[in-house]
């Protein structure tokens, strides 16, 4: 179990300080083999090239893109620094999409310069790349006008509650601006949402179909599908993604498509979370235990700097004490981060081993939009990110010092 690897590591780990995030090697590694096989049975499944784009946002630590290229998967990229380490990795140009959200012209330079293909989700974003880059090649975002799927309505990214997308009633307009631009659609793109699991495999699914239809009903010679990311995994005791349940409702859909709108050459999947969330824990320690007016606290230095989900999304992970004394009794407490705000709750109401100061707490899940979310609140540094590989600690990020959070400060 990944909680008994940080147990027997738990000196070597310690010497990056808490907090820390670990990686383990070897479950990255296994769900990036996922992926490669869902690409692989998919493609053969429905005859045409599938490819999966591992969302660079989820984590952008380069030695984890490195492990994704090396799996044979590419990546997307959605900002000048996530291309940059894209790039840097090794992935060439064709391999990267650069999803575009609100850029501005410097920014579509840079994709151009980089010749990178890219989506855009607005009209007016399409005339300024247009008035631009004249005849290139784009791919634009649908919004199928239908209610995503996503663990917390802060992350479904489809119908009327969202920024995102060009709905079906703006693709008149749309056209016009690629005429007068002589720009190329050559992909569309659907991204419903963050986390679905099996019980809403069937939302996704009719997602997905609404969105092909649209495709078919505006679009003539679009070649590349993307039908975004969102493959969710169990933060609490729920049933992992059934693939192969997915797989055959996929299929079926796209062989139909693939039958009446003889275009298409490629689907593309952009899962973020689904490849470094489980690889990923956070060590922390307990700095403080207390009881106001009935309730205990754990406070510990794990804030919502470092994760930052729990506050922002009501997001349930575990958390464990390693208890020094190995005592057996077991509390309710809120357990707490160390910034000054009432949210920063890493857990509430949660039943765990009663803690001494200075025990270690271990939060699960935390590979996937942990680091990537993190911040320097109250001017706390970032911590260092290490990965443990067959049996060996290697540092893969390095703690972030005063010097450094002070270098651009004018005094
Ligand atoms: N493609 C696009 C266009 C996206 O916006 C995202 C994530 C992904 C792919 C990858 O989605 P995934 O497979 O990881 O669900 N911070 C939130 C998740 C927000 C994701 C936003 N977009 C969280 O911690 O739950």
């Amino acid at each position: 179990m990944n909680i008994d690897i940080i147990k027997n590591n738990l000196d070597e780990i310690l010497k990056y300080k808490t907090p820390v995030y670990v990686y383990l090697y070897d479950v990255l590694k296994d769900r990036c083999a996922k992926m490669k096989s869902f690409k692989d049975t998919l493609e053969k499944e429905i005859d045409k090239k599938v490819s999966i784009h591992y969302s660079t946002k989820a984590n952008n630590n380069p030695q984890i893109i490195k492990i994704v290229k090396e799996s044979g998967l590419k990546v997307d990229a959605m900002s000048p620094l996530e291309l940059d380490i894209d790039l840097k990795c090794g992935f060439k140009n064709d391999e990267i999409i650069y999803v575009c959200n609100n850029i501005d012209k410097e920014e579509m330079k840079l994709i151009r310069e980089k010749n990178i293909l890219p989506c855009f989700d607005s009209i007016s974003q399409v005339k300024i790349w247009g008035s631009l880059f004249k005849n290139t090649d784009i791919m634009v975002r649908i919004n199928p006008g239908i209610k995503g799927v996503g663990h917390n309505k802060k992350v479904i990214t489809s119908g009327k509650k969202t920024k995102f997308g060009i709905s079906e009633e703006n693709i008149k307009e749309l056209k016009e601006v690629v005429e007068k631009y002589q720009l190329n659609i050559v992909g569309t793109h659907l991204h419903l949402g963050s986390l679905f699991l099996n019980d809403s495999i069937d939302k996704y699914i009719k997602g997905v179909k609404e969105y092909l239809k649209i495709v078919k009903n505006n679009f003539e010679n679009i070649k590349i599908i993307d039908l975004g990311g969102g493959f969710g995994v169990p933060y609490q005791d729920e049933e992992p993604l059934d693939f192969n349940i997915l797989i055959e409702k996929l299929k079926k859909i796209l062989m139909k498509f693939n039958k009446g709108y003889e275009s298409v050459e490629e689907y593309k999947f952009e899962p973020g979370r689904f490849i470094p969330c489980e690889s990923g824990l956070i060590v922390g320690k307990v700095n403080s235990i207390k009881s106001v007016m009935g309730k205990n606290y754990i406070g510990t230095d794990i804030g919502m700097n470092i994760l930052v989900r729990p506050s922002m999304y009501d997001a349930y992970h575990k958390v464990s004490i390693i208890n020094k004394k190995e005592g057996k009794e077991k509390i309710i407490a809120n357990i707490t981060g160390n910034i000054c705000e009432s949210g920063d709750v890493l857990a509430r109401d949660r039943t765990i081993q009663k803690p001494e100061i200075d025990d270690i707490v271990i939060v699960e899940n935390s590979g996937a939009y942990g680091f990537s979310m993190s911040s320097n609140y109250t001017g706390r540094p970032r911590p260092a990110e290490i990965m443990i590989k067959n049996g060996k600690i290697e540092e893969i990020r390095v703690r972030e010092s005063l010097e450094y959070l002070e270098k651009n400060l004018l005094f």
